[in-house]
């Protein structure tokens, strides 16, 4: 904290308080209000939290003009060519790079929580083949909860790090499931011996009655993917799982939330949007009419994949699956892919169209990843789970960051209340229509 004050006078009143201006590591100052309701009697009043900082964080950082993200101080550039989906992991959840030896602990410990107890499994039958997997992934996801309730204490170190290993490993097998549901073929289990992505490959599309090898261009496509999804600070999904576990629920039903969270399409829910609209859209040549629409705000379509609300300039992550997208299409033989040219067209002609560039409405991580994914034969349905799986780190490393601090307390926003004042009782037989 640095010593810089903000004076705040309420003119009405005549009194003044002393804001303590907080410095980050990087980024711009914040001002400390949290007693502004002891000192003034007034509440602050941000809707959507446009500019409030919830929280004090040391995993991820953004700067949203000049389009850089940073995981524990690592340009994400850097991280996406050099490193790996395991390695970010570790760097996320425990704030370094893994040494030789962590990196293979911890590999081996995640493999070895791959596997979900059997009764589990059995929960997908009870939905309808066309259940969205966001839905069955979340119901899954918080049903663990009941699986691990008495062998979680939030208060022990050891716990979190084991709740913290199961969920990475598992989530991959309980996404699995839930496409082996929908298209009608048996689970697959878990291979152990495989990477991560490769796992994840295998259990998504080997059938026990062939051998399954998985395409190393495609995993690797795929791990660059979760590693560009991996965290994003204080996003919706994130601030959900916080928000959740603040109260001390069991963790498994706070990261379920983030998954809910994480569906809609304002936020990861964009990604399985951006392939619909692709599709609708259909030729270049209809471009315009439906940019058209995106700016008429009585049509309520939106651009999906454009715009953020903390980027106003090229999201960093989208920059990177658009030029990969044009190496994985080609080396998985699909470079001839239509929607992958209709969306650069699309980027292209939106950028330079007034609306989008006086609102700094840039692609945004969801626009490309899609075409991605589709060329991994991964349905579109799959999309926001494939998102979640990678953001799962994510949401452990601030719920990890948040049940340690000494400090926490339940999270409880406040209002400005607009309903009626105080009124009495009127009896039934008494009341007038309105
Ligand atoms: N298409 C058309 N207009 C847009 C778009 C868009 N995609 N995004 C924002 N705008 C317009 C708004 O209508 C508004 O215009 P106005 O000033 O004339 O009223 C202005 O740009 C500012 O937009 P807000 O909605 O106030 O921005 P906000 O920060 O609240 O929303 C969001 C950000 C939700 C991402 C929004 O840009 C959007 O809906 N985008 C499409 C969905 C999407 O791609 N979501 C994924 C985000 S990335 C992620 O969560 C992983």
């Amino acid at each position: 904290m640095t010593a810089k004050n903000f004076e705040l006078k309420n003119p009405n009143t005549g009194l003044t308080t002393s804001l303590p201006v907080r410095s980050g590591t990087i980024g711009p100052d914040v001002l400390d209000i949290s007693n502004i309701n002891r000192d003034q009697g007034v509440f602050s009043f941000d809707p959507a939290f446009g500019v409030t900082a919830s929280c004090e964080s040391k995993i991820t950082y953004i700067d949203g003009d000049a389009g850089i993200l940073l995981y524990r101080g690592y340009p994400v550039e850097e991280l996406a060519e050099k490193s790996s989906f395991m390695e970010v992991a570790y760097l996320l959840l425990y704030g370094e790079l893994p040494t030789v030896r962590q990196a293979q602990e911890f590999s081996a410990s995640i493999s070895r929580h791959t596997m979900i107890n059997e009764s589990l499994l059995r929960f997908f039958h009870g939905f309808h083949h066309n259940a969205h997997p966001m839905a069955m992934v979340s119901a899954v996801v918080a049903s663990m909860s009941a699986f691990y309730h008495d062998s979680t204490d939030i208060h022990d170190p050891r716990h979190r790090e084991i709740f913290a290993h199961r969920i990475v490993a598992k989530l991959p097998t309980i996404a699995a499931a839930a496409h082996k549901h929908s298209v009608g073929q048996p689970f697959v289990y878990p291979r152990n011996e495989l990477a991560y992505c490769s796992n994840m490959l295998s259990m998504f599309f080997a059938v026990p009655c062939e051998d399954y090898e998985v395409n190393p261009v495609a995993a690797k496509a795929l791990d660059l993917l979760f590693i560009l999804h991996a965290d994003h600070e204080q996003n919706a999904s994130t601030s959900t799982v916080r928000l959740a576990g603040s109260t001390g629920t069991n963790p498994y039903a706070a990261i379920s939330a983030g998954v809910a969270a994480l569906w809609g399409p304002a936020h990861g829910g964009a990604n399985e949007a951006v392939l619909a609209m692709l599709e609708q859209i259909g030729t270049v040549d209809n471009i315009p009419k439906y940019l058209a629409m995106a700016k008429d705000k009585s049509s309520h379509f939106r651009l999906m994949g454009f715009g953020h609300r903390v980027y106003k300039n090229f999201d960093p992550r989208a920059k990177i699956i658009r030029e990969i997208c044009h190496e994985v299409l080609a080396k998985l033989g699909r470079n001839d892919n239509p929607l992958f040219e209709l969306a650069l067209h699309l980027e292209e002609i939106a950028l330079k169209d007034e609306y989008f560039v006086s609102r700094k409405l840039y692609p945004n991580v969801d626009f490309y990843s899609g075409i991605i994914y589709s060329a991994l034969g991964i349905p579109r349905s799959m999309f926001t789970v494939m998102f979640a799986i990678a953001r799962t780190v994510g949401w452990v490393a601030h719920w990890l960051e948040m049940i340690a601090d000494p400090g926490m307390r339940i999270g409880r926003p406040r209002q400005l209340y607009t309903g009626a004042a105080r009124r009495d009782y009127v009896p039934a037989a008494l009341r007038k229509t309105a």
